[in-house]
């Protein structure tokens, strides 16, 4: 609806750049645009007349009866629907259902989301978590918009760790340990190796010696690698499945190894890049950032090497419009160095390469999540407990409820900012929760059926007249406009936002406005405000990847 305004507008007035928003307190309408100060300026006429003249020719352009006024107020114009459109709308979502706000904005047009991305032979941590939940969310809102999403997972899967662990392993090693508990074997492992590195040279000098096979392709330490990667991979499909979670594709940094060579030569061919000392430097040119080293003395490469390679790799395969990276803060850095080389090196011209950031996930008392022994807390140990507090609510469905709750609070916060976990928040049923919106779906799901055959859905707008009523329904109208922000904007907090609010209508909605022993008239255009009002629940919910229940 606001593109809709706004292209209105725009057509009135044969400017392309116009800016409608929602305004927050709805005795200005439903929408509003600033576009009379703008107007005024250019001609040089007050804000007023200027108003005036737009709302003339916009009388023109927009179709009869579809705003009931436009207001002019300072340098704003105001718009209120018609109970006409308003009631249009409304039954388009019960038509449309899961497709309602659904648009071709994207297509024929690819994004790849880089996200989740943990590192083999260590447990993912609430980081990789964070990545994956805002991640997948990003994917399915790019996907409702029409874009080509190819998902990746740039798993760790490759580094200098290896050769430690192949030399412990080879040691120490047990392939049944491995099996009953992979990740957490092979962190014991390496631990076990740097501790005794620390008093043993001799040590360092035998992971070197199996970093530099297996980097030759060592039959043997491939088939290690092979099985290390195996068996951490089987535990995060575990989790991936607990969280509901799919890529396209999986392709660990290790998948990059062969083009490296290609890119420092590349980078050496265009200039860009200098032997400094023996490594090789690309020299970005910029005091706000170091240069970044592609290739060291030893002719081993870097995680920044890889990701140029990428780059390469996913611009040829997919010509990209978009390529985003869902990864921590702490490595804004690393994605300035990394866009800034591939703009010196020309590598991915028409594609725009863009940091989606967030920050930490914190501890009850505000410190890095951590179990007692100060290491990380491990990812399934949160989402156990997620299950068994959100089985307190609701027994039957404690996974999913619980599950839900993890991704809803993640997803509710700004992504760029820290957030402080808080159980009491993540499962507060009457605060902005998954449970309470999970809870409104379910209340709304019962009044449905209960009503059952006998209450058409038939939609009168004249009749529903109250408060709650009326906000519900301008709610509603506001979703494609919600899902569109959350979704070019890499959001989805403004989504998560929007389902709160919309919760909070329709549950001040269903307080006042029986269904059953009303008028009939009545009773069919609330009933019709109820499900529309559960379809956009549900299809809210889902595409911030959380499932509704129909009982709760
Ligand atoms: N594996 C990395 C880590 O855990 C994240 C990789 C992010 N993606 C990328 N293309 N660099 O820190």
């Amino acid at each position: 609806m606001l593109e809709k305004i706004a292209n209105l507008l725009s057509e009135a007035v044969k400017e392309d750049e116009v800016k409608v928003f929602i305004p927050e307190n709805p005795d200005f309408g439903h929408y509003s645009t600033n576009l009379a100060f703008e107007f005024a300026k250019m001609r040089e006429i007050s804000p007023d007349e200027a108003g005036k003249e737009i709302r003339n020719k916009l009388t023109h352009a927009a179709p009869k009866g579809f705003f009931s006024r436009v207001d002019i107020a300072g340098g704003f114009l105001n718009f209120t629907l018609s109970d006409e459109t308003l009631e249009k709308e409304i039954n388009l979502i019960l038509r449309q259902k899961q497709n309602y706000g659904r648009t071709r904005k994207g297509h024929k047009k690819t994004v790849v989301v880089d996200y989740s991305a943990p590192n083999i032979a260590k447990p993912m941590n609430v980081g990789h978590l964070r990545s994956t939940i805002i991640g997948q969310a990003i994917v399915n809102l790019l996907r409702f918009e029409g874009y080509r999403v190819i998902g990746d997972n740039h798993l760790g899967d490759w580094g200098t760790q290896f050769g430690g662990l192949l030399a412990a392993f080879k040691k120490w090693g047990s392939r049944e340990e491995l099996k009953r508990d992979p990740i957490d074997y092979l962190v014991k492992l390496y631990i076990r190796f740097n501790k005794e590195a620390e008093t043993n040279e001799e040590l360092m000098n035998e992971a070197r010696m199996e970093t530099a096979k297996l980097q030759k392709g060592d039959r043997e330490n491939r088939r290690l690698w092979k099985e290390f990667v195996r068996a951490s991979l089987k535990e995060f499909n575990k989790t991936y499945r607990r969280l509901g979670v799919r890529f396209s594709v999986v392709l660990g940094e290790s998948f990059y190894q062969k083009m490296l060579p290609a890119v420092v030569k590349d980078a050496l061919e265009k200039g860009v890049a200098k032997k400094d000392d023996g490594a090789i430097k690309i020299a970005l040119g910029d005091e706000k950032m170091p240069d970044i080293v592609i290739e060291k003395t030893d002719g081993s490469h870097l995680y920044a090497t890889t990701d140029l390679a990428a780059i390469v790799y996913r611009v040829r395969k997919w010509h990209p419009e978009k390529i985003l990276y869902v990864v921590a803060n702490e490595q804004a850095l690393h994605f300035s160095q990394i866009f800034k080389a591939a703009e010196i090196l020309k590598i991915a011209p028409q594609t725009e390469l863009e940091h989606v950031k967030f920050g930490m996930l914190l501890g009850e008392s505000g410190q890095k999540m951590s179990t007692r022994r100060g290491e990380f807390i491990k990812l399934e140990e949160l989402l156990d407990r997620a299950k068994e507090e959100a089985g307190k609510i609701d027994q039957k469905s404690a996974e999913q409820v619980g599950i839900g709750a993890v991704k809803y609070f993640d997803l509710s916060h700004d992504r760029r900012s820290d957030i402080v976990f808080d159980w009491n928040k993540v499962l507060n049923l009457k605060g902005n929760s998954a449970p309470y919106i999970l809870y409104t779906y379910a209340r709304l799901r019962s009044v449905l059926r209960k009503a059952g055959p006998k209450i058409k859905k038939r939609l009168d707008l004249s009749l529903l007249r109250t408060e709650a009523e009326k906000k519900t329904v301008r709610q509603l109208v506001y979703f494609p406009d919600m899902v569109a922000a959350a979704a070019e904007n890499y959001m989805p907090n403004y989504l998560a936002d929007y389902l709160y609010k919309l919760a909070n209508d329709l549950n001040a909605f269903y307080e006042t406005s029986p269904v059953i022993s009303v008028e009939k008239n009545l009773a069919e255009s609330r009933l019709a405000l109820v499900a529309a009002g559960s379809v956009v629940l549900k299809q809210g919910l889902k595409l911030l990847g959380i499932e509704t229940l129909e009982q709760m």
